[in-house]
């Protein structure tokens, strides 16, 4: 039988089943981007969301063979003035999906928010990561910004409107 899929807080001996998620992060970056630059950013990133003290809070999901799933959470301002909490970086292990990790991790993430006084959390994702995106929506987050991009040196396609 399997064995549920827990969520503990990260611990340093994590860090190289972390890191061997990364690729999954480089899911619905647009083709324009460089996928490679992409992934070495998110390794920064979670170092940078896991040093003791950074003001923030990362969980890892375990299964029966070891860490399957990563969330970090932290604080950003909104233009608006408020200090929002922000999810960094979620991932979970392609063989463990669909086991409710996902949701684990970011009820834990939620939780760390709710505690720290927050009143919204949000998070940004690939416009093509469409699995994502149908697993925030039934979590319950809606959009509220569209980023845009145009490369200029091609041509708009006529047959668009
Ligand atoms: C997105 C991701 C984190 C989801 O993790 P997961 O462990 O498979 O998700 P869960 O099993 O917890 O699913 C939670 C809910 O979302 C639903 N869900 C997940 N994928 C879905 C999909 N493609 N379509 C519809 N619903 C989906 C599940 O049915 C479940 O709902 P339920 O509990 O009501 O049945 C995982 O697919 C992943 O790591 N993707 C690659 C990295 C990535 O894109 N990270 C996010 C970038 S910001």
């Amino acid at each position: 039988m399997e064995r549920a899929i827990d969520v503990r807080p990260f611990v340093s001996a994590d860090r190289s089943a972390v890191l061997n998620l990364v690729p999954r992060l480089t899911i619905g970056v647009a083709p324009w981007r460089d996928h490679v630059a992409v992934a070495a950013a998110v390794r920064g990133w979670i170092d940078k969301s896991t040093e003791p003290n950074g003001g923030g809070a990362a969980f890892v999901a375990v299964a029966e063979r070891g860490v399957v799933g990563f969330v970090s959470v932290a604080s950003i301002e909104h233009f608006a003035g408020e200090r929002d909490a922000y999810i960094g970086e979620l991932i979970v292990d392609e063989a463990f999906e669909g086991r409710g990790a996902g949701r684990r991790l970011i009820a834990a993430a939620e939780q760390w928010a709710r505690e720290a006084g927050y009143r919204c959390i949000t998070l940004d994702t690939g416009a093509a990561n469409s699995r994502a995106r149908e697993f925030y929506s039934r979590l319950g987050y809606c959009e509220e910004d569209v980023k845009l991009t145009r490369i200029l040196d091609e041509l708009p396609d006529p047959g668009r409107a």
